[in-house]
């Protein structure tokens, strides 16, 4: 009796102990949910990393990017697919193309990065007559056993259903020069020539090579550019595009290229601005090292293919993550976000040209916040807003201040904090107290940039997201990306100054 008394006891402290087990997992993963951005990009679930394949079609914004159906961390590269209306809110569609088995089987094919082109003339053979929407994606297909890598070639697949369903080419590979690194064609049609260019890199040589096609299954090397600018890292995600000059009718070139960042051993975008004939991309002189975005985590932006004119400019999504600590990242379900599309200009300086990004307007998806103006600070002062999905735009004059303030998320002494500090002109965004940063000991960090007031006024372009925070400083003349994982959820904001200061205008919306 005693012996049956003493079993049931701890039977049910068993089954008691694994229910609050249970329970504790699932307050777990609800809580490492919150870390999924609301208005950036994320899969359902599963590992994502670069946007491939972007292009307009009938409406639709297509994104495909490096997708692992099969896990949390980076694996089976294929190509996920979602489409967009407006380029905010996305519809997620079934994998597009998958890895696959080759014919000797004991190999197979990863789909890495590449893009999509619509080829309304039917170039390439592919689709029926007079159907002027056939898309085709160009990508590398990665050889490899058992995952150890054996070649990278270019490849095609193509969609007569606005990318719903592909064939493959049957005589793959495109492009082979036997080497084991090759990867990431970005393709255009380039109007003039009436033919197709191909950018891609041999990312060990820091080279891009340029490559023209009429049908997109034969390739012919034009010419290369490289062994410049950022060689800290390897290159990938090379892109090559026209792009306008602010305040003019002037269009120069822009090659953007993910490769190594300011500070030693992260991840960045480079770009170098130029001319381009048709054949060969010259830079203009550039005596500094010019980086896309100053944070850690904008990696392997690519421009949207096909857009309709009324896009005066090109537009790029980057993948919000950084190598160095990808793998790692403390959300459960889902690993890695896009970036908020940006629209891309030049802006004319004496130094020469410098990249203008400013992301796609919000303002359908604002919700009701706080407005205002002229708004005196000094010391610490709280904001009557809070919230972990949002939008901030402010135009701050410096007054008597040394260091003006914004902290971001923050929740007792947890916070993401941005500051400017007036004497050096220098903005910078650390995060070594935004909450979980034990994850990788790369990820707790500063990131700084030079940003030089206008008439004495700061403008700062925030979107804050959960786990992403984009930091548009003087209408998208600097930009820093960096995520953070509040363990905490008060969400308020906080400005700061150690002398007064003006928030000549403050708008902050909370974004649905
Ligand atoms: C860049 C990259 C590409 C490659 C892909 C593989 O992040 O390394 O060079 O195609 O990811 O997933």
């Amino acid at each position: 009796m005693l012996k049956n008394l003493v079993i049931a006891v701890f039977l049910g402290i068993a089954i008691l102990s694994c229910q609050n087990k249970d329970k504790k997992e699932e307050e777990e993963s609800t809580k490492r949910e919150l870390y999924r951005p609301v208005y950036h990009f994320t899969p359902i679930q599963n590992w994502i990393n670069d946007p491939n394949g972007m292009v307009y079609l009938d409406g639709e914004y297509h994104l495909f990017y490096q997708y692992n159906p099969f896990g949390n961390e980076w694996g089976h590269m294929s190509w996920g697919h979602a489409v967009s209306k407006d380029l905010l809110t996305w519809e997620h569609l079934p994998v597009a193309l998958k890895e696959f088995r080759n014919k000797d089987d004991t190999t197979q094919t990863m789909i890495f990065s590449g893009s999509a082109v619509i080829d309304s003339a039917n170039t390439s053979g592919f689709f029926e007559k007079g159907k002027k929407n056939g898309m085709v994606a160009i990508y590398t297909s990665n050889v490899h056993a058992s995952g150890k890598g054996v070649a990278q070639h270019q490849s095609i697949a193509y969609s007569a259903d606005k990318g719903r369903t592909w064939k493959q080419y049957d005589k793959n590979p495109v492009l082979n020069i036997g080497l084991k690194d090759f990867r990431d064609p970005n393709v255009f049609w380039y109007a003039p020539d009436k033919k197709w260019i191909m950018s891609v890199v041999k990312p060990l040589d820091y080279t891009v090579q340029f490559y023209q096609s009429q049908n997109l299954k034969e390739w012919k090397l034009m010419s290369e550019f490289g062994k410049k600018g950022d060689m800290t890292k390897i290159w990938e995600c090379p892109a090559l595009f026209p792009i306008p000059v602010e305040g003019s009718d002037q269009k120069k070139w822009i090659l953007t290229v993910s490769s190594g960042h300011r500070q030693k051993n992260y991840l960045a975008m480079q770009y170098f601005v130029g001319d381009f004939d048709g054949k060969t991309f010259t830079p203009q002189k550039q005596d500094e090292i010019l980086y896309v975005d100053e944070g850690k985590d904008f990696y392997a932006g690519i421009p949207f293919n096909s857009l309709p004119a009324s896009h005066t400019k090109p537009v790029m999504i980057g993948w919000i993550n950084d190598w160095e600590y990808a793998n790692k990242l403390p959300s459960a379900k889902f690993k890695g976000s896009m970036s908020v599309p940006r629209e891309l200009s030049l802006q004319s300086t004496p130094a020469g040209y410098r990249l203008i990004q400013t992301p796609v307007s919000l303002k359908s998806k604002q919700e009701a916040g706080l407005d205002e103006k002229d708004l005196k600070v000094s010391g610490n002062h709280s904001l009557d807003f809070s919230g972990e999905s949002y939008e901030v735009e402010a135009e701050i004059s410096l007054g008597s201040a040394k260091k003006i303030g914004i902290n971001l998320l923050k929740s007792g002494s947890e916070e993401s904090s941005l500051t400017y500090d007036v004497s050096s002109s220098t903005l910078s965004f650390d995060r070594k107290k935004s909450g979980n940063v034990d994850f990788h000991e790369r990820f707790p960090s500063i990131e700084s940039v030079t940003v030089k007031p206008q008439n004495g006024v700061l403008k700062l372009h925030l979107l804050v997201d959960q786990s992403v925070v984009e930091i548009f400083a003087n209408d998208g003349e600097k930009v820093m990306t960096d995520m953070v994982f509040p363990t905490k959820h008060e969400g308020k904001i906080e400005l700061v100054s150690d002398g007064e200061v003006i928030f000549k205008s403050l708008a902050i919306h909370g974004i649905k």
